[in-house]
C-alpha cells in the first residue's frame, strides 16, 4: 500500500478521535483494533509507531446529552472518556496517544490553525440555511435527506432547520486543487470504492461549509468572533495534530508538525470519508501544510444481518463481549471473518465456531498434542534438531518458508482476513502432516530421527504461526510462545522489535534445539455460546 511515506523508519496511525455522547460502541472497537492491530505489525518491524486515539468532546450532540443526563459537559466527558480508556485496556490496545480535544493545549493549537487560514482569506461571514442533523453534527442537503427531512443515518431523530449568520470555510475555492491531488495521489482514499465516492462527491462541485455555530457555548470561541462557537468537526480534525505534541512541549503548530507529520494513515469508518478526504485537506491546504498520506474507510458492522440500532435493540455491547469472552477472540473474529474495507457481519454462533474451529482446535489442539509427545517421549527439552539443510524437505516446510512474506505483504496493505487466511492454512496443513506422519506409530518402530524431524516441523509451524498471529491475537500469541519456551510477552511492547525482530522470527527455523519447553496446557479454550445482551 502507498502510504508515501517520507521516513520508512516511522508510522504514524489514527483512529477516529469519538463523540462521547455515549460508551464506545463496537464500531468504535472495531476501528481501534485495527489501528493497534497495524501499529504492532509496524512495531515488530522495528519502526517507531505511533498510534493516535482519543475523543472528541465538544458541540451540540454532547452538551445536550449532558443536559440531559443533568451533569456539566466536561464532568460527562471525563465519566465516558474513563469507560474508552477501560475498554482499550481490555482489548489489549497499546495506544501512544490519547487526545481528548477539551484539553486547553488543543485550544491553543486550533487557534493557531484558524489565524492561519483566516489571514489566507478563506473564512467568511454568511448566512447558513439548511437542515441540521445534530447525531452527525452536519447540515444535510435537501437531496440527501428522507421523508420528512430525516437523516438516512439517523432516521429516528428529526433534523433541524437553521436559519442564522455562520462564519464559512471556502471549500470551494479547493476544488481544483483537490481534484489535482487526488490524480497525483492515487493512493490517498481507500479502498477504491471509497475514492471514487469521493471523486464522485467532488466532481459534482464543492460547497463552502459553515465552521461556526452560534447559540452553543460548548466549544472554543472563535478567536476573531467569540460570540461564534467553532464548528466541532473543524475543531476535531485538529486534534490529530494536537496529539503529536510531546507531553511537555509547548503547543504550537511548529512543535506539533515537526516529527511525526504527515500522518501515515487515517482510519476511519465510511461514514466520515467526506470530512477526511475533502474538507480535511482543503482544510490543511489553506493552512499551506503538508497532507496526510492515506485516508482508509473501513466498512459497517452489522449483527445477523442487519443494522445496528438502539430502537432494534440489537447494538452489540462491545465491554459485555470481552467480559464474556477474551479481547483475542473478538480481535481475531473481526479480522479473520471480515474483509478490512467491506461491510461485515456479527453473529454469535459463527463467532463461537470460528474460534473454537480455528484457535482452539488446528492452533490450540496442535501444539497441546505435540508438546505432550515431546514431554512423553523427550523430557521437556526440543530433541536435537539435525543441521538445517539435513531436515528432510516436505511441503509444509516449503510452505512455512514462504509465509512470513505472504503475511508481511497482507498486513501491509491491511488484508487482515488474508493473513489470517494464509496463517490459518499452514497450521491445516501442520495437522494434516502430523496425522500422515504419525510420529506416535514412527516412534513404536525407533525412528527416532524420523519422530525428531516431525515434532520440530510442527512446534515450529506452531511457533511461526502464532508470531505472524501475534499483532491480532497478542494473548494467544505469548501463552504459546511461553509453552515453547520463549521469555516473549507480545503485549510487552517496547523494544520488541529487538527480543522478537520481524526479520528473525517472520522465517522458518527459529526454535532452537536447546529450548527448554514448557508444559503442555490449553492455550485457548472452547467457547460456549453466550447470548451477549443487547443494549
Ligand atoms: N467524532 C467523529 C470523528 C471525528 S475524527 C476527527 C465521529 N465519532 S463517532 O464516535 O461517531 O464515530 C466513530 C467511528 O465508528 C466512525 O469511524 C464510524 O464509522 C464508526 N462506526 C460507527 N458505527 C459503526 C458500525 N456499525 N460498524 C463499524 N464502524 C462504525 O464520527
Amino acid at each position: 500500500m502507498d502510504f508515501r511515506t517520507t521516513d520508512n523508519n516511522r508510522f504514524t496511525v489514527t483512529t477516529p478521535l469519538y463523540y462521547v455522547n455515549d460508551l464506545p460502541h463496537v464500531g468504535s472497537a472495531y476501528t481501534t483494533i485495527a489501528a493497534d492491530v497495524l501499529a504492532r505489525f509496524h512495531r515488530l518491524q522495528g519502526k517507531s509507531v505511533l498510534l493516535v486515539t482519543g475523543t472528541d468532546e465538544h458541540g451540540q450532540k454532547i452538551q445536550r446529552t449532558a443536559e440531559g443526563l443533568g451533569r456539566t459537559p466536561q464532568a460527562h466527558c471525563d465519566q465516558v472518556v474513563a469507560g474508552f480508556e477501560a475498554l482499550w485496556h481490555q482489548l489489549d490496545i497499546k495506544y501512544d496517544r490519547f487526545i481528548r480535544t477539551t484539553n486547553p493545549r488543543h485550544e491553543a493549537i486550533v487557534k493557531e490553525f484558524f489565524q492561519r487560514v483566516w489571514e489566507r482569506g478563506d473564512i467568511f461571514l454568511g448566512q447558513q440555511k439548511g437542515w441540521y442533523c445534530v447525531s452527525c453534527e452536519e447540515f444535510k442537503e435537501e437531496r440527501e435527506l428522507l421523508e420528512e427531512h430525516r437523516c438516512p443515518l439517523h432516521p429516528n431523530r428529526e433534523t433541524e432547520w437553521r436559519d442564522e449568520q455562520n462564519y464559512f470555510f471556502r471549500l470551494s475555492n479547493y476544488q481544483e486543487r483537490l481534484q489535482a491531488f487526488y490524480a497525483e495521489h492515487p493512493g490517498f482514499i481507500q479502498p477504491e470504492i471509497r475514492r471514487n465516492e469521493v471523486l464522485s462527491f467532488v466532481n459534482q462541485g464543492l460547497q463552502d461549509f459553515s465552521i461556526s455555530r452560534v447559540n452553543l457555548d460548548w466549544g472554543i470561541p472563535l478567536p476573531t468572533d467569540p460570540s461564534h462557537t467553532l464548528y466541532v468537526w473543524f475543531d476535531a480534525l485538529l486534534g490529530y495534530v494536537t496529539a503529536l505534541l510531546e507531553p511537555e512541549q509547548e503547543p504550537t503548530l511548529e512543535n506539533a508538525l515537526a516529527h511525526w507529520w504527515p500522518i501515515n494513515l487515517h482510519l476511519i469508518g465510511k461514514d466520515i470519508l467526506r470530512f477526511h478526504a475533502v474538507y480535511w485537506p482543503a482544510m490543511l491546504m489553506s493552512a499551506e501544510l503538508p497532507i496526510p498520506n492515506c485516508v482508509f474507510g473501513h466498512g459497517f458492522l452489522t449483527k445477523d444481518g442487519q443494522k445496528m440500532g438502539k430502537t432494534l435493540g440489537n447494538v452489540l455491547d462491545p465491554v459485555e463481549l470481552v467480559n464474556r469472552y477474551s479481547s483475542d477472540a473478538i480481535r481475531y473474529y473481526f479480522f479473520k471473518e471480515i474483509e478490512f474495507g467491506r461491510d461485515g457481519d456479527f453473529n454469535e454462533t459463527r463467532f463461537v465456531n470460528i474460534l473454537n474451529a480455528d484457535l482452539a482446535n488446528d492452533l490450540g489442539n496442535l501444539l497441546n498434542r505435540t508438546l505432550k509427545m515431546v514431554h512423553k517421549y523427550y523430557g521437556a527439552q526440543l530433541p536435537a534438531i539435525p543441521e538445517e539443510g539435513s531436515l528432510a524437505e516436505n511441503s509444509l516446510i516449503g510452505a512455512g518458508r514462504e509465509l512470513g512474506d505472504r503475511v508481511g505483504d497482507a498486513y501491509r496493505s491491511l488484508a487482515f482476513s488474508e493473513a489470517c487466511e494464509a496463517i490459518l492454512t499452514l497450521v491445516r496443513m501442520g495437522n494434516k502432516f502430523i496425522d500422515e506422519q504419525a510420529p506416535w506409530s514412527l516412534y513404536k518402530q525407533g525412528r527416532h530421527s524420523e519422530v525428531e524431524q516431525v515434532l520440530y516441523t510442527v512446534l515450529e509451524t506452531v511457533r511461526l504461526a502464532a508470531y505472524l498471529l501475534s499483532p491480532i491475537t497478542p494473548d494467544l500469541s505469548t501463552a504459546i510462545y511461553t509453552q515453547l519456551g520463549f521469555k516473549i510477552n507480545f503485549n510487552d511492547q517496547t523494544l520488541i522489535h529487538v527480543s522478537a525482530p520481524f526479520s528473525a522470527h517472520s522465517r522458518w527455523g527459529i526454535l532452537s534445539p536447546s529450548q527448554e519447553l514448557g508444559e503442555p496446557q490449553p492455550v485457548f479454550q472452547r467457547l460456549e455460546l453466550l447470548e451477549v445482551v443487547s443494549l
